[in-house]
């Protein structure tokens, strides 16, 4: 099995009958959401809500049934991937282009676990491109903003197009290298007119389950 297979499928364990789960989106969580079809074809009753569309159908097609977020009055648990992982739990989120959704879902979530392969853990945040979603008005104006601070800013790609995310928006990722004060540059970031919202996901998760030399390590805040 692979880490991220160990990972998606040991945090199957955290969910209990009549849970409502926020569904991540990405390739770890992948494995986390074919299990859970499984489980929900042998009888576990839960409610979903998703964070992306491709979430959405493959949900669908393991037979879970997805919820609209607006009509769940809770979520008590949702599993996410990441794309960096540090020693403070804070994290790089949105390498699939769902990191807005799944903001809204985690900080909507009574607990979040993140799973992931051992690359993903990391001393320093920022190797990995920081997403950050931007409308599509006055794209080309926030992009060179991004580049008058420094940020090393590109258009996210889809083919010969700019992505285009589930919410309509534009991705522009930010090559930083090293993020010394992630508060502080989440604050930078969503402050300036046409972010719509940044990949730093901070002290959003307490529970990190890692796959790592064919086994699941838990890592608690
Ligand atoms: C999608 C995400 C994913 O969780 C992140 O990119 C990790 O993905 P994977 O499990 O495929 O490595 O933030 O927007």
């Amino acid at each position: 099995m692979n880490e991220k297979q160990i990972a998606g499928e040991k945090a199957i364990e955290y969910i209990q009958d009549g849970f409502t789960i926020g569904l991540g989106t990405g390739s770890t969580v992948y494995y986390t959401i074919m299990k859970l079809g499984e489980l929900v074809r042998s009888g576990l009753r839960i409610t979903a809500v998703s964070t992306s569309e491709k979430t959405t159908k493959l949900a669908e097609a393991q037979g879970i049934k997805i919820s609209d977020i607006n009509d769940v009055q809770k979520i008590d648990l949702t599993i996410d991937g990441a794309d960096e992982v540090d020693q403070h739990f804070n994290g790089i989120k949105g390498g699939g282009g769902a990191l807005l959704y799944e903001k809204i879902v985690a900080l909507n979530s009574e607990k979040v676990i993140w799973v992931i392969d051992s690359s993903k853990l990391v001393d320093q945040l920022g190797k990995f491109p920081l997403p950050v979603e931007v409308v599509r008005f006055g794209c080309k104006k926030t992009f060179d903003r991004f580049s008058a601070l420094g940020f090393n800013p590109a258009f996210r790609m889809g083919g010969p197009f700019y992505y285009i995310t589930d919410a309509g928006n534009y991705i522009i990722d930010l090559q930083l290298g090293r993020i010394e004060n992630a508060m502080k540059l989440e604050q930078i970031i969503n402050s300036i007119p046409g972010v719509v919202e940044c990949g730093l996901f901070i002290g959003m998760t307490n529970t990190i389950i890692v796959g790592k030399n064919g086994d699941a390590k838990i890592i608690l805040k």
